[in-house]
This record gives structure tokens, C-alpha cells and sequence, in this order.
């Protein structure tokens, strides 16, 4: 038993296993919140369509009709995926997606996970 089943099956019985199964579930999710000035040199490729730039697990990307930001975390197995230009690939065992993070080949059994990216001005805003 690991320590998080440890607290979940201690904790049920005084009524706070919600409220660590709903930690649990964030931590796995994360909370992504950054923003991304367009007019300074290191974000110059989102400039160009298939241009991406990588903040942390999360690439944005300046597709032909606006941005995506995508995890850049395998949906398999958690390895992390390398962009190519034009979609994913990740090392570990061949998945493959597209650019808009669809599964294209593989075992990873769903798309990457999309985040929500609002252009304002020169200012793009990922949330998710
Ligand atoms: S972890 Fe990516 S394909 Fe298995």
C-alpha cells in the first residue's frame, strides 16, 4: 500500500476522502496559468505557422488559423513527447499525434491534453 492509498483508506473513516481524492485528481491535472508577450525575441517563432514554443510540459503552437497549446506529457505513460514540426512523437514506445495533439499511432489510448490559449493584443494567455 502506498501512501496516498495509506491516507485514502485511513481518512475514510473520518470523512475526507473527497477532499484527497479531489487533491489527488489535481495533482495529476496541474493548473496551468502563463502568459506569452509575441513581441519578445524568445517566443519569435510563434511568429511562423508550425512555430512553437515550450514552457515548462506545455508547447504553444502557431497553427494556420490561430495558437494551441497542448501537454506535452504522453497520455500512455507519462514520457515526455518531442514535437516535430508537424505533430508528436514520444520515445518510449512510438506514440504518435498530430498537431492538434490527436492520437495518430501507438498505444496512448487519448489525445494530448489541450489548454485554453486568448490572444490580447500581443499577449497570449494559457490557462487550463
Ligand atoms: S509513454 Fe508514450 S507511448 Fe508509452
Amino acid at each position: 500500500m502506498d501512501r496516498k492509498d495509506f491516507l485514502l483508506t485511513t481518512c475514510a473513516a473520518c470523512g475526507v476522502t473527497s477532499t484527497l481524492a479531489f487533491l489527488d485528481s489535481c495533482s495529476k491535472v496541474g493548473i496551468i496559468n502563463f502568459t506569452l508577450d509575441l513581441t519578445l525575441p524568445a517566443n519569435a517563432a510563434l511568429a511562423h505557422t508550425n512555430g512553437a514554443v515550450i514552457n515548462g510540459n506545455v508547447i504553444v503552437i502557431k497553427t494556420s488559423t490561430g495558437y494551441e497549446a497542448l501537454s506535452l506529457i504522453c497520455t500512455h505513460q507519462g514520457c515526455i513527447v518531442s514535437y516535430t514540426g508537424h505533430g508528436f512523437v514520444c520515445p518510449c514506445h512510438g506514440g504518435t499525434f498530430n498537431i492538434t495533439g490527436g492520437v495518430t499511432g501507438g498505444p496512448p489510448p487519448s489525445a494530448l491534453t489541450k489548454y485554453t490559449v486568448v490572444k490580447n493584443g500581443t499577449v497570449l494567455t494559457i490557462t487550463g
